[in-house]
């Protein structure tokens, strides 16, 4: 079975052709970060616009480097939300298109599954795991039992933890996008300057916050009379091991409660863009080693947004039957 996948829910355009023996066969990607950088952050008609732009050529250099035409294709998934409006029209209606071209099965796909199934794709795990995703727009703990089978065991309840290390960064003047900024200049800088708050440490559950920390650092800032470069690493250094803290410690309970619903302890998934720093790895190693657990990253650029993760939702759908109508309508909130 090869399917072709579309994702188009955020600031990446991409198309990837993937099959049922999990193979990637092509995974281009197209980040828009040039085009939304000057406005410090993403702004959704620019987006929109762009994946219009650029998405049909996308997909024929996917089609391409696969080495496969449309009539090889057994299905096209597209994501069909949550995200950005415009762009998740614009990957929906390109993948109904096709399908109807084609006479293919549609599959209309959750972004948030397709971060959820991608350790199944890259290494092919059973069901059920831990999953940890962490990323600008999502920031949740959620059992994953099967496909279509989830239980969230808890979410932020305000900002997701790549956000608040994007505002982060804007408030030490590091740029965007911040959390790899806020990581670099983290390495010369002192964790233990600032005491910032860890919100939710020891609360019961696995809900997170982060609102809080990000006040913190601003009244921290204002606090100082000059504000060297010494002190922006001794801040982001203060916030990262905060978010690392307060990360770790939500993940010991969803292990405890994993363990007690399913027998273990694991394995923990840990998926979205955040989970390219460094200290957050390290923090999570020692956590399910506590556990007696393993850790799974996926490999960085199937971490972030892009349509291998898609095309394999696709193939997973496909596998139970499960396909959707091509008067599917665009969600612009879609739970897990
Ligand atoms: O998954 P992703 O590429 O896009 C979505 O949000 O869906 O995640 C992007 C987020 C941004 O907020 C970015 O600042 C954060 O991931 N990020 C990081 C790092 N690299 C990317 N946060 C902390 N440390 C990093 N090294
Ligand atoms: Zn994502």
């Amino acid at each position: 079975m090869i399917v072709l996948g579309i994702e188009t829910s955020c600031d990446e355009t991409a198309a990837a052709v993937v099959d049922d023996t999990r193979r990637i066969r092509s995974n281009p990607v197209l980040s828009q970060l040039d085009e939304h950088r000057p406005f410090g952050g993403v702004v959704p008609e620019i987006a929109a616009r762009s994946h219009l732009d650029h998405l049909d050529s996308l997909i024929l250099r996917a089609l391409d480097e696969a080495d496969v035409g449309f009539g090889d294709l057994d299905g096209v998934a597209a994501t069909g939300g949550p995200g950005l409006i415009g762009g998740v029209f614009v990957g929906v209606m390109m993948a109904k298109a096709i399908a109807a071209a084609r006479d293919l099965p549609f599959v209309a796909v959750n972004h948030l599954e397709a971060h959820a199934l991608t350790a199944r794709l890259t290494d092919g795990i059973e069901f059920p795991y831990l999953l940890l995703l962490v990323s600008g727009g999502h920031c949740q703990l959620v059992a994953v039992n099967g496909v279509g089978d989830y239980t969230r065991y808890g979410g932020t309840v305000d900002d997701a933890v790549g956000e608040a290390f994007d505002k982060t960064a804007k408030l030490l003047d590091l740029g965007y996008p911040g959390g790899p900024a806020v990581e670099r200049v983290a390495r010369d800088g002192d964790p233990l300057r600032f005491a910032l708050p860890r919100p939710m440490l020891g609360r019961p559950g696995c809900d997170f916050s982060f609102s809080g920390l990000k006040t913190a650092v601003r009244q921290a800032r204002q606090g100082l009379d000059s504000f060297a470069a010494q002190d922006a690493a001794d801040l982001a250094a203060s916030f990262q091991q905060a978010v690392a803290e307060v990360l770790a410690d939500r993940c010991r309970h969803a292990l405890d409660r994993f363990q007690q619903e399913h027998g273990k302890a694991g394995p923990l998934v840990v998926a979205g863009g955040v989970a390219a720093n460094r200290t957050l790895r390290a923090t999570l190693s020692e956590v399910v080693g506590g556990h007696d657990a393993a850790l799974l990253a996926p490999p960085l650029p199937l971490c972030t947004d892009n349509a291998a993760m898609i095309a394999w939702t696709g193939v997973e759908r496909l596998r139970l039957g499960l396909s959707d109508p091509l008067d599917f309508a665009p969600r612009p909130r879609w739970p897990l």
